[in-house]
This record gives structure tokens, C-alpha cells and sequence, in this order.
């Protein structure tokens, strides 16, 4: 043989090695991914058995908590009876209205509001502020887009111009009329309007004291300065913030097909600055923030 051909025969025995490590390596790899990610399933499987084991109860849940990550091991017993009292309700359901608190009664098994002066903070019949809470960053709202002095969370007061100037230059008028209540402003009216139709009346469209969401700073009355803000529903405006405030991070809080869920009547008038992301979500599945709030942000903030 030449010195040629013994180089060549040479170079092709180190290659061939060379590829028998290479595949050697890439085998390892794979069999050792593959075998923690069986022991990953086999762990997780034996969890899941043996949490079913732990509580019979899971399984007239139809083990949904393996399903949803916003299921409460706390609250299996009021998933249980309120899946009885309700039993044309689909599961998931259950377990949301029951995550609201709507198994009891309004303003009973009422928690303090978490994530205060956040964009995504709750303000129901089962989250309260206290009397002293008064929102960071207060702004007045420009004076053409509201009517008299008019406070916003500096964020929201700023979405709620741009929502307002763009209704401008595409001819709608959307003032602000209610935005920042104090707790004390909410009790006297909460208290006006009880002593005209009386507390059931009362309850169904106002907020008792440290219950509204005025309180927050986030939210807005409006109305077009043609008509009333309680025939708002009936204006073009209305038809324009139907289509257009979820753009500006506004939601319709308190929707007609929602009222036991919100607590509150239907009211066309009511905004709620959640951010753009949120509402966007919000609009499109059609469901109240007290469902979102829960699905999304209770434990997960
Ligand atoms: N009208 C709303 C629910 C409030 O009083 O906050
Ligand atoms: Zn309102």
C-alpha cells in the first residue's frame, strides 16, 4: 500500500469512530430525557391517586380539581352543596360562582380587597375597602371630556381621555359624570337612596359604603350631555363604547345578562378601567371581572 492510500484508510476509521460517538451520545440523551419524563408522569399519577384516596369527596367533583389550577381544596364541602342546589350548572361553573362567593348571601363572607391600588384590584358585595382607603395618584380628568371636577387613578383618568378625545374627532360625546367617590360621599347617597326605596331596592344599583368600586378610582359613569346618564343605553355613544372601550382598557362592569353574578342591575353607564389586555379578554368571552378576577388573578398575582 502507498503512504496515499494508508492516509485515506486512516481518516475513514476516524471518522467512522467519530460517528459512533455521536450516536452513542445522541441515544444517551434521549434515553435519559425520556426517563425523567416518565418519572415526572409516574410521580404526578401517583399524587393524583393518592389525593384520590385522601378525599372521596373529589369524586363527586368528577375529580375536576385535576382540571382546574383555581379548584380550592378548602372549599370542597361549598363546591358540594352548591353543585346540589344547582345541579343544571356545568361543574366549572360551580366552582367559579363558588370562588366568587356567590354561595352565600350578598355582603356575607366578605374579605378585604387584596391588590389595592393595582388596575386589577376587585371591589364587590364580597371584597371591601375600608373607610380610609383612598387610591394613589388621584387626577383630575380634562375638563372637555367631564363634567365638573372629575377624579381618576392617574393611569385610568389617562385611558379615559383617549377613549374620550378619539369618541370626539368621530363625532360621539362620552362625559364623565361619577368617577372617584370617598367612602364617606358613598354612604350618604348609599343612604339617600335608601331612604327613598327603602334597602332591598337600594341594594340592587347602589353600593353600601366601602363596597363600590367608585371607591377604587377606576370606574366612570358617563353620559353623551344630550340625555341622562340613566338613558344612556339608548344614545349612539352607548353603541360606540359597546365597540370601542375595551380598546382603552374599559369594561362594562355591570352587564344586563350578568346580574346575579355582579350583584348589581344592569347599568350601561358604569365603566371599569381593567387595562387593555384584560378587557380585551373580558369582551370577547363575555364574562363578568368578578369570573376573571378569579380564574386569573385571585392566586395567581
Ligand atoms: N352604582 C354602583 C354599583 C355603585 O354604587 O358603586
Ligand atoms: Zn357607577
Amino acid at each position: 500500500m502507498n503512504s496515499k492510500k494508508k492516509k485515506l484508510k486512516l481518516k475513514k476509521k476516524n471518522l467512522f469512530i467519530l460517528l459512533i460517538i455521536i450516536l452513542c451520545i445522541i441515544g444517551t440523551s434521549f434515553f435519559l430525557i425520556n426517563k425523567e419524563t416518565n418519572s415526572k408522569k409516574t410521580v404526578s399519577n401517583s399524587k393524583n391517586i393518592s389525593k384520590r384516596k385522601e378525599n372521596p369527596k373529589l369524586k363527586e367533583l368528577n375529580y375536576i380539581n385535576e382540571k382546574l389550577d383555581y379548584f380550592k381544596n378548602d372549599y370542597i364541602d361549598r363546591y358540594i352543596a352548591y353543585k346540589k342546589a344547582n345541579p343544571s350548572l356545568p361543574l366549572e361553573k360551580v366552582i367559579i360562582n363558588v370562588n366568587i362567593g356567590l354561595d352565600y348571601p350578598y355582603y356575607e363572607n366578605v374579605h378585604e380587597s387584596k391588590y389595592l391600588n393595582t388596575s386589577y384590584m376587585i371591589v364587590n358585595k364580597y371584597n371591601s375597602l375600608s373607610k380610609d382607603y383612598i387610591p394613589k395618584d388621584l387626577e383630575v380628568i380634562d375638563s372637555q371630556y367631564s363634567n365638573g371636577e372629575k377624579l381618576m387613578v392617574s393611569y385610568a383618568k389617562e385611558a379615559f381621555e383617549k377613549l374620550a378625545s378619539t369618541a370626539q374627532s368621530e363625532g360621539y360625546t362620552i362625559l364623565a359624570m361619577s368617577t372617584y367617590r370617598s367612602y364617606d360621599y358613598q354612604n350618604s347617597l348609599y343612604n339617600r337612596y335608601v331612604s327613598l326605596d327603602g334597602q332591598a331596592e337600594a341594594d340592587t344599583y347602589s353600593a353600601r359604603a366601602g363596597y363600590s368600586e367608585h371607591q377604587t378610582g377606576l370606574a366612570a359613569d358617563v353620559y353623551n350631555k344630550e340625555k341622562s346618564y340613566t338613558e344612556f343605553e339608548n344614545t349612539k355613544e352607548f353603541t360606540w363604547m359597546q365597540e370601542n372601550a375595551y380598546k382603552f382598557g374599559f369594561i362594562l362592569r355591570y352587564p344586563k345578562d350578568k346580574v346575579a353574578e355582579t350583584g348589581y342591575m344592569y347599568e350601561p353607564w358604569h365603566y371599569r378601567y381593567v387595562g387593555e389586555e384584560i378587557a380585551k379578554y373580558i369582551h370577547e368571552k363575555n364574562i363578568t371581572y368578578e369570573e376573571y378576577y378569579v380564574k386569573f388573578i385571585e392566586e395567581k398575582k
